[in-house]
């Protein structure tokens, strides 16, 4: 079996970390089994093209060497153009690598301009297409991600949901009917949590008693005068009784460049790679966000998380008292700030994104289509 990946973005290198240590350990065991005439059928080899939609070496290279994910066989180098540019050469450069290589499958990650052009390649070549994180909705159409993931599901062969919500969502737009099959994987960033957890790395910057992590990138809050100005007044002010570490995504760096906000109370870094992150996120008091990926990180590590969006579509944190959405509201930032030290949940049984066998489920789905 071939399986191209196409990756791009930042989360995806992560995600996609845990599915190429699947199928490694997934060849091993062919390796070693018994019944030689069979083994080549079963191997799995992964081509992984980088669009190149993230590029700087701290969003990029960097989680491939320390993470010691397989080094992309294409780098397509398409990176900080519009939404339309990007997705385009996309499509025409992933295009090109699908015809040459004749994969069985294309295989795509969660719902960045990478995703979706990948989906469009595979659904007009013929090549059956597996995604890696369906059924996620936010119900916000203007949300970038929103139109991306609801494309991508719409022509998947097989969508791999990480929740019963997004099994929920897709049930309840008829996807049942559909030429495809909906398989629970569980969450592939939970498999990624819980390898790298004892290999964390502490970062080199000046701690304070206690801090707070946050992360600040999404177009519906950076692209926004007044809800990047609410929410950085709200964390300059908490950040005067508590350290606010903050790697900063070079999108938000950009944008807040030509501001003239007073951010001189946070503790402003730059993007630091996964290890550091893990030791970031299992050290802190609680986090802020509005990432998709460390919304979920903060409960894998038990910390509260206040997330700076009005919607979520990891609906079952919030259900279960684990995240506080507040949007960008000063008052409810500041509120939600008082309130959020201690990590609660309403049932510690909880088993809301699988038990860390995401991947491994999902090398086994490809075979059943
Ligand atoms: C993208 C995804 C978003 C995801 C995020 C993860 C889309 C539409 N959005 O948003 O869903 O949450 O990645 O981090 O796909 N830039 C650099 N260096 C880099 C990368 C980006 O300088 O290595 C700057 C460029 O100015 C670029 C801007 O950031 O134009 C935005 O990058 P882009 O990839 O378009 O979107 P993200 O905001 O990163
Ligand atoms: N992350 C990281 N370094 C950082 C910021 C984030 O390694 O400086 C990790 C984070 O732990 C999570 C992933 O990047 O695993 C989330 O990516 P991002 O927030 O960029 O995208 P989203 O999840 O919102 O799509």
């Amino acid at each position: 079996m071939k399986i191209l990946t196409i990756l791009g973005a930042r989360p995806q290198f992560i995600k996609a970390g845990s599915v190429s240590r699947a199928i490694s350990l997934h060849n091993n065991k062919v390796a070693n089994e018994e019944k030689i005439k069979t083994k080549n059928q079963k191997l799995i080899t992964e081509i992984i093209v980088h669009t190149g939609q993230h590029y700087d070496a701290n969003m990029s290279d960097i989680f491939f060497d320390e993470m010691k994910i397989p080094k992309p066989n294409y780098f397509l180098g398409i990176g900080g153009k519009s939404h339309g540019a990007m997705t385009g050469q996309m499509i025409e450069k992933i295009e090109e690598v699908a015809l040459k290589e004749k994969p069985d499958w294309i295989m795509v990650y969660g719902d960045t301009n990478s995703t979706l052009a990948g989906a469009i390649v595979a659904s007009k070549l013929h090549i059956k297409l597996a995604h890696i994180e369906a059924g996620l909705r936010s119900f916000n159409m203007k949300m970038p991600e929103e139109v991306n993931r609801i494309l991508t599901d719409r022509v998947s062969n097989i969508l791999f949901c990480p929740t019963d919500t997004a099994i929920q969502n897709l049930k309840n737009e008829g996807y049942e009917n559909l030429d495809c099959k909906i398989v629970k994987s569980g969450d592939v960033m939970q498999d990624g949590a819980m390898f790298y957890k004892s290999l964390a790395v502490k970062p080199n910057i000046e701690f304070k008693k206690d801090f707070i992590l946050c992360t600040i990138h999404r177009a519906e809050n950076t692209d926004d005068e007044i809800r990047l100005k609410n929410i950085f007044e709200a964390l300059n002010e908490i950040a005067k009784e508590k350290q606010v570490i903050l790697p900063l995504h070079p999108r938000t760096k950009k944008i807040l460049e030509n501001l003239k906000l007073d951010i001189n109370n946070l503790t402003i870094i730059e993007p630091v790679g996964y290890l550091e992150m893990v030791w970031l996120i299992d050290n802190c008091d609680f986090v802020m966000t509005d990432s998709g990926g460390l919304q979920k990180e903060a409960y894998f590590f038990e910390k509260q998380c206040i997330t700076l969006r009005d919607e979520t579509e990891w609906v079952e944190l919030v259900a279960c008292g684990a995240n506080t959405l507040v949007g960008a509201n000063k008052d409810k930032i500041l509120e939600a700030y008082k309130k959020n030290s201690e990590f609660r949940i309403q049932n510690s049984e909880l088993d809301l994104y699988g038990s860390g066998k995401a991947s491994e489920n999902i090398v086994k789905g490809l075979w059943d289509v």
